[in-house]
């Protein structure tokens, strides 16, 4: 059955998760975290983009982590076709930390100012030197 009651709760739990790492951080305003592209591998591209554009990244990284997880583990699919058509192989490790080989000054500059604190690398491998 159609369940729009369960439907507008999540939605109101989802907007909260959303906006409170906002709210959370109001009262400290004046600090941005500052997000470095600046690596090798982005240096070298002649137009400098993501997987998907900027605003889709910037809201839906979690989603689109997830699925490529649900993809490669359960679907046993290795290879992402982007929107535009462009294809990437499915790894956290070879793929985005292969573009953002500074995790600590992009990831984690974004997290640690918004308070997320993503587990992933407690097993997932990440960059070795933090490329400035
Ligand atoms: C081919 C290189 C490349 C790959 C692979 C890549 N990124 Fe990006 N990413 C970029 C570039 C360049 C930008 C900046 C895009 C722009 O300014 O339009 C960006 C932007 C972003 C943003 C938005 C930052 C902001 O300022 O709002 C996030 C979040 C992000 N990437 C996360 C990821 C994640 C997670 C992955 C893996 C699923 C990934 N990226 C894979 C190059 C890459
Ligand atoms: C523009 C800021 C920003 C950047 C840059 C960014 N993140 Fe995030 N990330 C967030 C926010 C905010 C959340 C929490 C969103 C939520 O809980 O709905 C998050 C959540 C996540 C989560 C989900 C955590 C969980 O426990 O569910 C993962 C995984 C993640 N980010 C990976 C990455 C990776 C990998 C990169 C770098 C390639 C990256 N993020 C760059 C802002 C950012
Ligand atoms: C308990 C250990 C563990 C944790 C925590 C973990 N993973 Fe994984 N992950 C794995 C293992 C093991 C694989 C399988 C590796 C393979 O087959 O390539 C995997 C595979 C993946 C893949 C597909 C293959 C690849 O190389 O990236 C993605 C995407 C992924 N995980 C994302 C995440 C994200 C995002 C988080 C955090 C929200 C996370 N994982 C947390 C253990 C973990």
């Amino acid at each position: 059955m159609y369940n729009g009651g369960k439907i507008i709760l999540g939605l109101a739990v989802f907007a909260g998760l959303v906006t409170f790492p906002f709210l959370y951080n109001i009262g400290q305003a004046d600090r941005q975290p500052d997000l470095k592209l600046d690596t090798p591998v982005i240096r070298q591209m002649a137009v400098k983009h993501c997987v998907e554009p900027k605003a889709f990244m910037r809201a839906e990284h979690m989603q689109l982590l997830n699925d490529w997880r649900n993809e490669a583990l359960r679907q046993g699919n290795r290879e992402y076709v982007s929107s535009t058509g462009e294809k990437y192989n499915i790894s956290l490790q070879n793929t985005c930390l292969h573009c953002h080989s500074n995790k600590k000054k992009f990831c984690d500059e974004c997290h640690n100012y918004m308070a997320v604190h993503p587990y992933c690398f407690d097993c997932h491998l990440q960059p070795k030197e933090n490329v400035q």
